[in-house]
């Protein structure tokens, strides 16, 4: 097991550049199911995550080359079944039922996990598999859908849930409609930059599809589907993950080759807290204001402010002499990073889904313990302009998500080492 000791109170300044977005990696890299043609994807982050899909393909039949960030996918024969081994490392890998539902029509995917933030259901993607004519069974904890020809055809149906849309849900139904003979309509689909980003991908690969980044999708199903090329967007998250460090400490940094407008809730909260950030066509440019202002946010579907900053913004109202609040309404329990702030000496007060944070008081370095994706780099940012020495154990969440966080921030400045425990 790694950890990384981080010694605070290093000023942060430079320019960093956003990797390619794991969250629209991995439906991508799923979406190459569809097709027996070759699929290239570039700009992948090299992530244990990505790293991950890249082997379920493998292990489901496709041949599969990486090199650097490019991924090249030929799934010309693939198996119909998904094994637990493989999907309970990694949630997100459910997306790879709606490719295998629309390409074989039969097929079994073992049932994710939960995890740290929260339970994680997919009744909203059986759902809508359900309404294009799918026959699903959830048994010994495997989900074996069953679509014939006669049966599966487009629907209109609506994916939204009692805490909003579903990300990989409407990318479930999306890539098994696509195949689907008629016109499928998914009401209260996700809009989020990452569903754009594959319903992209699928155009180019000859998928009818309208409506990509909005709630209402349309669908006409076409024959087949045929190889195409694709370069993934930036991460979002990780931008404003460093944006968040840039307004923390130091003489202010530029993040590059970024999408300015998927980070609109993020730019205008920080705006608001009064941090001045220069956006330029694929730049931001942020720097510390001592005299910002708390925040009032919650969390919301795209283009609300991301569940995926939520820990990131905790870490930051500890540095902003003011009382900030966050409510969390996609995952309420989305909180693990606070008891960890709490041992750095941080004055959060959890309530429900809310977090009040009191911030002003300079942090202590301490041994933390990392747990979600978000919630470890939070504990990094935290670390940054903590007194002293934080260790952030359990090092592998992030390097789930974050591709070389450690070496970039290194290279902005930050002080911190990453050792073997
Ligand atoms: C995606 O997860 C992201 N993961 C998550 O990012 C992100 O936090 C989440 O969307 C919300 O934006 C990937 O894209 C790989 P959801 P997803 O289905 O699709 C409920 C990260 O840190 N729900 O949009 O699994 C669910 O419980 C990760 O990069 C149902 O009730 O999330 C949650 O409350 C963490 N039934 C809400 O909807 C369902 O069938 C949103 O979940 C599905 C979801």
């Amino acid at each position: 097991m790694e950890k990384l000791i981080v010694h605070g109170g290093a000023p942060l300044r430079g320019r960093v550049n956003i990797s390619g977005s794991k969250n629209s990696s991995l439906p991508i890299l799923a979406a190459t199911l569809l097709t027996r043609d070759t699929c290239t994807i570039r700009r992948v982050p090299d992530l244990s995550d990505t790293n991950y899909m890249v082997r379920i393909l493998g292990e489901l039949g496709a041949e599969v080359e990486r090199a650097s960030g490019v991924v090249v996918v030929k799934a010309e024969k693939i198996k119909s079944v998904a094994p637990y081994d493989l999907v309970r490392k990694m949630r997100a890998s459910i997306c790879v039922l709606g490719p295998l539902t629309g390409r074989l029509r039969k097929c079994t995917v073992s049932l994710p996990g939960g995890c740290v933030i929260g339970d994680r259901p997919v009744d909203l993607h059986l759902k809508g598999l359900e309404a294009l004519g799918a026959e699903i069974q959830v048994d010994g904890g495997d989900i074996r859908v069953n679509a014939p020809k006669k049966s599966f055809k487009g629907a209109s149906l609506n994916l939204m849930g009692k805490h909003g849309s579903t990300v990989l849900g409407t990318d479930n139904v999306m890539m098994a409609a696509v195949l689907a003979k008629g016109t499928t309509v998914i009401e209260g689909a996700a809009a989020e930059p990452e569903v754009e980003d594959l319903v992209n991908f699928l155009i180019k690969m000859g998928a009818k599809i309208e409506g990509a980044g909005t709630h209402r999708v349309i669908i006409e199903g076409v024959k087949e589907l045929h190889g195409a090329e694709h370069t993934v967007i930036p991460d979002r998250i990780e931008a404003g993950t460093f944006l968040c460090a840039g307004a923390m400490i130091g003489e202010g940094i530029t993040i590059r080759r970024v999408i300015p407008e998927h980070l609109q809730a993020v730019t205008e909260a920080l705006k608001k807290c009064g941090f001045v950030l220069e956006i330029g066509k694929e730049s931001i440019s942020i720097a510390p204001n001592p005299t910002a202002k708390g925040f009032d946010l919650t969390t919301l579907c795209y283009p609300g402010f991301p569940t995926d900053m939520q820990a990131q913004f905790c870490a930051l109202a500890c540095i902003i002499n003011d009382v900030s609040t966050i409510t969390e309404t996609i995952f309420p329990q989305r909180f693990m990073h606070v008891a960890e702030m709490k041992r750095m000496g941080a004055d959060i007060d959890l309530q429900g889904a809310t977090a009040r944070i009191r911030g002003g008081a300079k942090l202590k370095g301490a041994p933390v313990m990392a747990s979600d994706l978000r919630a470890s780099a939070a504990l990094v940012l935290a670390g940054l302009v903590a007194e002293g020495r934080t260790e952030v154990n359990r090092l592998y969440h992030i390097d789930r998500g974050y591709e070389h966080l450690d070496e970039k921030l290194a290279a902005l400045g930050a002080e911190l080492e990453r050792v073997r425990d």
